[in-house]
C-alpha cells in the first residue's frame, strides 16, 4: 500500500534518554506466523504480532489466498487452509513496501496450480525478484515481470511441482524461505544450501508447525532439508520483540550524553544479534541483563548507556548477515565514535528498501560526516561524541530504517536533522515516535 503525502520530521538534541523502551514484535517472525498459520489446518493464535504496515499487508494477502485472518482482543487468529490449500486470489496482491512479504508469498504460492500477480510501492517495484523466481522456476513455476525481473509480476504456479535442490547465490533469508515455502507443497525432499548462515526463523517455525526439517553443516555451507507435503499443525505463537527495532533506542542511548535505557525482552538469536556484538566491540556500554531462553530462543533485556569512548572498528564481514538491517544505524553510531568504522561485504545493502549505502552516505555527508563508499563496502570517519554537525534535510527514499537512523543521528547532532518523510516508519515500528519521546527525544513535525 502506498502511504499519503510526505510527512517531514525533525529530531533535535535532547537531554538524556532514560527509561524502558518496549519495542514491537519481530517483523520476520510476524510475517511467517501469518503465512505458516494460513498453511496449517485449523486455528493459529498469535500474540505480540507487529502491527506495522508490512505485516498487515501480508495478513491481507493471506486472506486473498483463502485463509481467515481476524483479531480477538490482542490476539491475531489465523484459520488456515492447509498445505496445498491456498486459493487463487481474485485481484493483484499488493505487498506495499515489503520485500519479505512479496518474496515469501511468491514462494508459498508457486507450487499451487494458479497464477498470482504481485505489485508493491515505488520502492518495492525497483527491487530484484529474479533471486526468488530463478529457484521457483526449478519447481516448475513461470514468472512474467517487468524488465530486470521487477514488479508488477505474474507468477504462474507449477501444477505438478517437483522438489528442488538449490544453493543460494546471495546470503538471503528471503530467498531461502521462499524455496522452503515452495517446497512445502512439492513431493519429496527440497534442499537449500546457504554458504553464509542467514536468519533461521523459517526453519525454527516450520519445525514448530510440525514439518520434518533438518539442518546440517557441510563443506558448501548450511544445508537445510525439508520433507514436502506435511500436515502443518496450528500453533500458539508469542512473537518476541524485534532486535532490529531495539537497535534504534539502543544506538540513540549510546550517543546521547547521560542516557541510560533498558530495552526488555529482546530476542538474541545469533543469526540476528550481530549489531549488539559489534557495538560491544566498539566499546559500547551495552549489557545483556537477565539472559534466558524463551520459546527456544535466547532472550535478554538490553541495557544501553551513553558511551563516550567508543572506537571505530572493522566490522567482521562474516557478521554481515546477522546485522544486515542494522548497518544504517551502526553508521550513525560510527559517526559519533572515535576513528574509522569499516564495513565490508555488504553489497546487499544496495538492494534493500533503497540503496542504503548511498542514502546513508549522502545524508551523513550533508551532516558534515566523512564517508567513503564502493560497490560492496563503506567507511565512516567518526570524530567522537557530539561531533556531527547536522542541520540537513535528508531523503529517506521510502525506507523506514533510513528515516529512523537519521532521527537518532539528530538526537546527538549539534543542529537538528530533518527526514523528508517519516511515513515509512509505519511499515516496521509504528510507535517509534511516541516510544522515543517517552525516553526524552525531542521531535518537531
Ligand atoms: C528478512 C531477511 C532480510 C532482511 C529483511 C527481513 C526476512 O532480507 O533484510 O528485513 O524476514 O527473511 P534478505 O533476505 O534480502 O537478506
Amino acid at each position: 500500500m502506498s502511504h499519503g503525502p510526505a510527512t517531514p520530521l525533525t529530531a533535535t538534541a535532547s537531554g538524556p534518554l532514560t527509561g524502558e523502551a518496549h519495542v514491537p514484535g519481530d517483523k520476520s517472525i510476524s510475517h511467517r506466523s501469518l503465512i505458516l498459520g494460513a498453511m496449517a489446518v485449523g486455528e493459529t493464535r498469535v500474540t505480540g504480532l507487529l502491527e506495522g504496515q508490512d505485516v498487515l499487508d501480508t495478513g491481507r494477502a493471506m486472506q486473498a489466498f483463502g485463509a481467515r485472518v481476524t483479531k480477538d482482543g490482542d490476539t491475531w487468529v489465523v484459520n488456515g487452509v492447509g498445505v496445498g490449500g491456498l486459493m487463487e486470489p481474485d485481484d493483484v496482491i499488493d505487498c506495499g513496501n515489503s520485500g519479505t512479504g512479496v518474496r515469501l508469498l511468491m514462494g508459498a504460492a508457486a507450487t499451487h496450480g494458479f497464477s498470482v500477480t504481485y505489485t508493491g510501492d515505488a520502492s518495492l517495484r525497483k527491487r530484484p525478484m529474479a533471486r526468488v523466481t530463478d529457484p521457483l522456476a526449478l519447481f516448475g513455476a513461470v514468472a512474467h515481470g517487468r524488465s530486470g525481473g521487477r514488479l508488477p509480476m505474474t507468477v504462474v504456479g507449477a501444477p505438478e511441482p517437483v522438489p528442488v535442490r538449490y544453493a543460494t547465490p546471495v546470503a538471503s533469508a528471503q530467498v531461502k524461505s521462499a524455496v522452503l515455502l515452495a517446497g512445502l507443497n512439492a513431493p519429496g525432499e527440497t534442499v537449500v544450501v546457504e554458504r553464509e548462515a542467514t536468519r533461521d526463523h523459517s526453519e525454527r517455525m516450520l519445525r514448530g508447525f510440525g514439518a520434518q526439517i533438518e539442518t546440517r553443516e557441510t563443506r558448501e555451507g548450511r544445508e537445510i532439508t525439508l520433507v514436502g507435503r506435511p500436515e502443518l499443525r496450528p500453533q500458539t505463537i508469542v512473537v518476541p520483540r524485534d532486535p532490529s527495532s531495539a537497535a534504534f533506542p539502543v544506538c540513540a542511548a549510546l550517543i546521547v550524553p547521560g542516557s541510560d535505557v533498558l530495552v526488555p525482552n529482546i530476542g538474541l538469536n545469533p543469526t540476528r544479534a550481530g549489531l549488539f556484538e559489534t557495538l560491544r566491540d566498539m566499546g559500547a556500554d551495552l549489557t545483556y541483563e537477565n539472559p534466558r531462553q524463551e520459546g527456544g530462543e535466547p532472550v535478554a533485556d538490553l541495557r544501553a548507556r551513553f558511551s563516550p569512548d567508543m572506537k571505530g572498528i572493522e566490522v567482521p564481514p562474516e557478521r554481515a548477515a546477522s546485522m544486515i538491517d542494522e548497518y544504517p544505524v551502526l553508521s550513525v553510531v560510527a559517526a559519533n565514535a572515535e576513528g574509522t568504522t569499516v564495513m565490508r561485504g555488504v553489497a546487499e545493502l544496495r538492494v534493500k528498501e533503497c540503496d542504503r549505502i548511498d542514502a546513508m552516505a549522502t545524508g551523513l555527508r550533508a551532516c558534515g560526516v566523512t564517508v567513503r563508499d564502493g560497490a560492496d563496502w563503506w567507511e565512516v570517519d567518526g570524530r567522537g561524541p557530539g561531533c556531527v554537525k547536522g542541520g540537513a534535510t535528508v531523503a529517506v527514499h521510502l525506507d523506514h530504517r533510513i528515516a529512523m537512523s537519521f532521527l537518532c543521528a539528530g538526537m546527538a547532532a549539534q543542529v537538528g536533522i530533518t527526514v523528508d518523510d517519516a511515513g515509512p516508519i509505519l511499515t516496521s515500528f509504528p510507535i517509534f515516535r511516541s516510544l522515543m519521546e517517552e525516553l526524552g527525544a525531542v521531535f518537531t513535525s
